[in-house]
């Protein structure tokens, strides 16, 4: 007896969450509420309304909002004429007896998505009026996007401002560098946090480490949700040569290959150009432009060198930021022949070459002079005797 109680109980416990499940159920995604938005970031609201009892009519699924949190429902404008962008699916369950689920996602970005989309939002399937609501808290951050790096000291700001009071308190606000989840070693002892929460970020000297340059975030945590919305400043400066690691000149042998690379630095990342003798240079079948780490065209490549590829190379270095001046360094570039090492060697030789000739050619003449005076009938005896006798006393003494 006492098992089949229990068996009841087990089956009735199994039972009862299996019918509330099987009701028609909508959702709101995603799960934080109230959800927190940039101003000029990206709101995403997605509408999920399960049934298996009925075939769902999509269109009965819409969303709507209410600007005014205390107000009635009623008032609720559909988002469909709010500038939200719109994309309904359904995915039909294998079986009669499977879930079918309707999805409605809407969202607005960018410039369109302003402190005006604060709210409550509500996800409703008309028939059955079933409806599920959220708040959102569109906010936004009082500070330029931008700031030009000072030498002395940079200050870069996340000041926020809240749609709603109810959310001004309730977050961290930490600073960290392009992604990463710090501040990065080469701050360490050059920064200082300042303001309330932290909002306002000094860097001083950021001209000594030129790689402070860059894009920095300043993420706001909010409890309890935990979640996060992260904010963008740059700190810009303007494209900058290091000619130290540029050489005034270089002589190459012809048939070399030629590689330069701009030393340069300075964010928005600079744009490279490169010049010969004042004419820009384009990318051809020895010539090739590449880009080098996050400098765009910042490395030059000429394959096989030939003499007319010598001349003042200058790479010029260009900013997307107007009001930046553009930087440039010039190398010299010489190109010589590939036989140029050879030549004196070469020369010797020749000379060695000559000399031989001559010689060859002095000693056969003076021969043939011998044997035709030799041969001479009238040439009297004696001499030649006395001649021989001069020879043979030379031959004597070397
Ligand atoms: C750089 O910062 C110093 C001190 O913060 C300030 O006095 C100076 O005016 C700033 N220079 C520029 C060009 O903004
Ligand atoms: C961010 O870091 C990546 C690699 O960590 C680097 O390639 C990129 O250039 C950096 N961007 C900025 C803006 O510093
Ligand atoms: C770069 O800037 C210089 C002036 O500073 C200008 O003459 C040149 O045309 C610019 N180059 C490009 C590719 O915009």
């Amino acid at each position: 007896m006492w098992f089949s109680l229990l068996s009841c109980c087990v089956l009735a416990c199994i039972a009862l969450p299996t019918n509330a499940v099987d009701e028609p159920k909508i959702e709101i995604l995603p799960n934080t509420d109230p959800l927190k938005v940039l101003e000029g970031g990206k709101l995403e609201i997605t509408c999920r309304y399960s049934t298996k009892a009925e075939k769902p009519n999509p269109n009965s699924l819409i969303i709507k909002r209410l600007g005014d949190r205390q107000g009635d429902i009623a008032n609720a404008v559909k988002l469909t004429n709010l500038g939200f962008d719109t994309h309904r699916s359904t995915s039909p369950g294998a079986t009669q007896f499977d879930w079918t689920i309707i999805t409605l996602k809407v969202s607005k970005s960018g410039s369109k998505l302003t402190i005006q989309d604060t709210g409550r939002y509500y996800c409703i399937y008309e028939d059955v009026y079933k409806f599920f609501q959220k708040d959102v808290d569109v906010f936004r951050v009082v500070s330029p996007s931008e700031v030009v790096y000072n030498e002395t000291s940079s200050k870069l700001s996340c000041v926020p401002e809240f749609s709603t009071e109810t959310t001004a308190k309730d977050y961290t606000l930490s600073w960290s560098k392009n992604g990463s989840q710090s501040l990065g070693d080469s701050l360490k002892d050059r920064y200082s946090l300042e303001g309330d929460m932290d909002q306002n970020l000094v860097i001083s000297k950021p001209g000594r480490k030129w790689g402070d340059l860059g894009r920095y975030q300043c993420v706001f945590t909010f409890t309890p949700s935990q979640q996060t919305v992260t904010n963008y400043v740059d700190l810009i400066g303007p494209p900058k040569v290091n000619e130290k690691s540029f050489d005034p000149s270089k002589n190459y042998v012809q048939g070399d290959n030629l590689i330069l690379k701009c030393p340069v630095t300075g964010y928005p990342f600079p744009t490279v150009s490169w010049l010969r003798d004042g004419v820009m240079l384009n990318a051809g079948d020895r010539v090739v432009i590449n880009d080098e780490g996050s400098v765009l065209n910042g490395k030059l490549t000429i394959y096989s060198l030939e003499f007319s590829d010598k001349g003042t190379y200058k790479c010029m270095a260009n900013s997307t930021y107007e009001g930046f001046q553009s930087a440039h360094a010039t190398t010299i570039v010489r190109v010589k022949d590939r036989l140029a090492a050879l030549w004196p060697f070469l020369g010797i030789v020749a000379e060695v070459i000559i000399l031989c000739i001559i010689i060859f050619i002095y000693e056969k003449r003076r021969g043939k002079q011998m044997e035709d005076e030799a041969d001479s009938p009238d040439y009297p005896a004696n001499t030649q005797d006395h001649r021989t006798d001069e020879v043979r006393q030379r031959n004597v003494r070397t």
